[in-house]
């Protein structure tokens, strides 16, 4: 594994994480904790140590199968990336509470579901600018700074071309950007990573694998269950970049090179990007993620202390 500084933090975080929105069952899976442990410690044994979950991958399910591997496994050697600004009421139902007092309850849920007494990164989950802009918000997030409860603060942009909330990131002490970057979506490269590399902000390139579809394993026209969040996903827009992929795959991926690989090797080569977080349901799809780490340069910007 490799490790990159992620921003003006002094976290070091893998350059290859796990994202555990599968883990609350909207990827025609209901996950066990069993399934969920297996999946953690390979990620372990492999070097990785970056975890992005949220309050609403379930209600706080996903948090919840992470808190109890947590309690069971070293916390310290984890660093635990959630988010805030949802309530999770059905299987692709969830309402939206970016009041600071809702906010703070939240948090209070998110810690009590991981069954820790702080987040290495609390991120604002993608609300729109008119949330965002609300000194209240960011007033009382900063008590839960000082009381040591939230190590970093994060925001996880919804548009990836959202430089409002990029831009004001330093003002509002959000050391990070999540945003989704991958081979067939480069919008971030024209003004979000410009703008990440002016204020050192650590960038979490989320949807890596445009939702599998970069896996190589999808073939244009095929369809997912009505448990599966992709059964939502624009069936003409699907088709499209499916199409691109088949392309990608026959022009641009290495013969011998796994594809998923070889995308997030893709997405770690922008010197804006400190780490991809590929959502996982096996282990095996985490050791092929994983692989990606020895494709990525040393001399990345963010290698350097
Ligand atoms: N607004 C936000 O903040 C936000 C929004 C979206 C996501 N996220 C975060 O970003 C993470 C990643 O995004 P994502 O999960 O939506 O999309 P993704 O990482 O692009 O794709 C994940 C899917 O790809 C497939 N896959 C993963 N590794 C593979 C491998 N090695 N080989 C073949 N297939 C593989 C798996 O599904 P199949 O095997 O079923 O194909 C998996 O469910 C999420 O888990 C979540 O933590 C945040």
């Amino acid at each position: 594994m490799k490790y990159r500084r992620l921003g003006k933090t002094k976290l070091k975080v893998s350059v290859v994480g796990v994202g555990t929105w599968q883990f609350g069952g909207e990827w025609g899976i209901n996950f066990s904790q069993p399934e969920v442990d297996a999946i953690l410690d390979r990620a372990a044994e492999l070097g990785i140590n970056l975890l992005d979950t949220a309050e609403c991958y379930g209600d706080h399910l996903s948090e919840s199968f992470i808190g109890d591997y947590l309690s069971r496994r070293n916390r310290e050697s984890w660093i635990v990336a959630t988010k805030f600004g949802h309530h999770f009421h059905d299987r692709f139902s969830r309402t939206t509470h970016f009041d600071a007092q809702d906010v703070v309850k939240q948090l209070d849920a998110s810690l009590k579901a991981l069954q820790t007494d702080y987040i290495d990164l609390y991120q604002f989950h993608s609300g729109p600018n008119e949330v965002f802009d609300n000194d209240e918000l960011w007033t009382a997030l900063d008590k839960q700074v000082q009381a040591g409860k939230v190590l970093h603060l994060g925001t996880s942009i919804g548009s990836n071309a959202n430089v409002h909330q990029t831009q004001a990131s330093s003002s509002i002490n959000s050391q990070a950007i999540q945003v989704v970057y991958n081979r067939l979506d480069r919008i971030p490269e024209e003004e979000v990573f410009p703008i990440c590399l002016e204020q050192d902000l650590g960038v979490l390139a989320r949807v890596p694998l445009a939702s599998g579809y970069l896996s190589g394993k999808y073939k244009p026209g095929d369809v997912f269950g009505p448990t599966d969040v992709r059964h939502n996903h624009d069936k003409e827009a699907t088709l499209r970049k499916l199409e691109e992929v088949q392309r990608i795959q026959a022009e641009e991926v290495p013969a011998g090179v796994d594809m998923a690989t070889w995308a997030l090797a893709w997405c770690l080569k922008h010197p804006a990007v400190t780490t991809v977080i590929p959502g996982c349901k096996n282990p095996a799809q985490v050791t092929a993620n994983a692989l990606a780490a020895d494709l990525a340069e040393d001399n990345h910007p963010q290698a350097r202390p």
